[in-house]
């Protein structure tokens, strides 16, 4: 039986791993779950799993949540004691499905305790990749990644020479932008981008898929998960969102990973990649689906992919610029302050105005992510 520590427990990701979990209960328990605001699919969550810990990370929340939740679970109500929870020696296997760099401290703490990681959490790597790989290395920790292509890139290259990789493909449906005429996006509603065609996510990375800022981050993602140098990372539209990604070999050999598009695959192989686990999901009917397609990406509808670039060819700083810079834009996108269009203009007014340097401890990427934010406010503020 393995104790699961399931960070960002109310969330998309968080919810799907504890249907995962309920459908394996022989298998899997929960140790802790950890939430932030969602008092009422936290008590949900611990009726169904019935954790020895809850953890809400605003107090106020979790002193809302306190007398409602199941006798014997023990309540926290800080980020100190998710950080606790996911490093401490009952637990298995930690799932880091926070969204944000707001998910970062818990997460490495669990890769610093050497723990298997189920890393749904992208920004930390994004934010900190450097810092969080050397401590999987030090401490002996797993890294399995959770997002879809990069589970399927971990498959497609179990058993083959990594030093035969000569590309990495990661799929991009193109949300749902993808057809419109640019001349309208800026017109676009938080609603509207949050409705993406193929899958079902939390807010703000249905926004990062909207601007495709979700496929830079997943390209910086794969640089640090599978220590790829950036002229083998490509990304391709494939709107039907059932080829996840392809790894190219020397040989001319091209190794793909298919499934329909539901996130309990990639959660269930995170969980446990042998033998495989049920997960409830469709087949997949290629008879169905009728036809594959896919398409380069126009870098003027999305300018998010041409900025990568740039990240992706320099320094720790720019990375944590671009997350961080993000964050802010889809925030004030979400909440109307911005357009649509503003989110990515941001982005590339900040990482005009940040340095471009190496970063090596987490004090100094907290120092980057906080003047990047602040350049973000201000952007935003003229
Ligand atoms: N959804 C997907 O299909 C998908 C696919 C691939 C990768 N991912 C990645 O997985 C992560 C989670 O995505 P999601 O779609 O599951 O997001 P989501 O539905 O918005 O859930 C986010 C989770 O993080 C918690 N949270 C929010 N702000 C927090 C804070 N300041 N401190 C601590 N916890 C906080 C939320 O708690 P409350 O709700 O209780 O406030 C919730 O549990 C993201 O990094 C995303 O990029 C998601």
């Amino acid at each position: 039986m393995k104790r699961v520590t399931v960070l960002g427990a109310t969330g998309s990701i968080g919810c799907n791993t504890a249907d995962v979990m309920l459908r394996h209960p022989d298998k899997f328990s929960a140790f802790a779950l950890v939430g932030h605001r969602n008092v009422n699919k936290m008590v949900e969550l611990a009726s169904a799993l019935q954790p020895e810990w809850v953890v809400m990370t605003d107090a106020a929340a979790a002193a809302q949540i306190r007398g409602k939740l199941p006798a014997g679970v023990k309540l926290e109500d800080s980020m100190e004691a998710a950080i606790a929870l996911s490093s401490a020696s009952e637990v298995d296997m930690v799932m880091a499905a926070m969204v944000g760099s707001a998910g970062l401290p818990a997460t490495l703490a669990a890769v610093q305790a050497g723990k298997r990681v189920g890393l749904a959490n992208k920004e930390c790597l994004v934010t900190a990749g450097r810092l969080f790989m050397n401590a999987a290395t030090e401490s002996g920790a797993e890294v399995v990644p959770v997002d879809s292509e990069h589970a399927a890139v971990h498959q497609c290259m179990q058993g083959h020479d990594r030093g035969s990789v000569t590309r990495v493909i990661l799929t991009a449906s193109g949300g749902p932008f993808r057809d419109r005429d640019p001349a309208t996006l800026h017109a676009v509603t938080p609603a509207e981008a949050v409705a993406h065609p193929n899958w079902d996510m939390g807010a703000k990375i249905s926004i990062d898929s909207a601007t495709m800022i979700n496929k830079a981050l997943e390209l910086i993602e794969a640089r640090w998960l599978f220590d790829l140098s950036p002229d083998k990372l490509s990304a391709i539209i494939h709107p039907q969102s059932i080829v996840h990604a392809m790894v190219e070999y020397r040989d001319g050999s091209v190794l793909a990973q298919l499934a329909m598009p539901d996130m309990r695959m990639p959660i269930a192989y995170a969980l446990q990649a042998e033998p495989r686990l049920a997960t409830g999901m469709d087949w997949l009917d290629l008879a169905q689906t009728g036809s594959l397609s896919f398409q380069t990406v126009d870098h003027i509808r999305f300018p998010a992919m041409r900025l990568v670039q740039d990240v992706l060819g320099g320094e720790d700083s720019l990375s944590i610029a671009f997350n961080a810079a993000n964050e802010v834009a889809n925030a004030a996108f979400r909440e109307q302050r911005i357009g649509f269009m503003q989110i990515v203009a941001t982005v590339e007014q900040v990482l005009a105005k940040v340095e471009n340097v190496p970063v090596g401890t987490l004090d100094e990427v907290w120092l980057h992510d906080g003047h990047a934010r602040k350049l973000a406010h201000e952007v935003i503020a003229t």
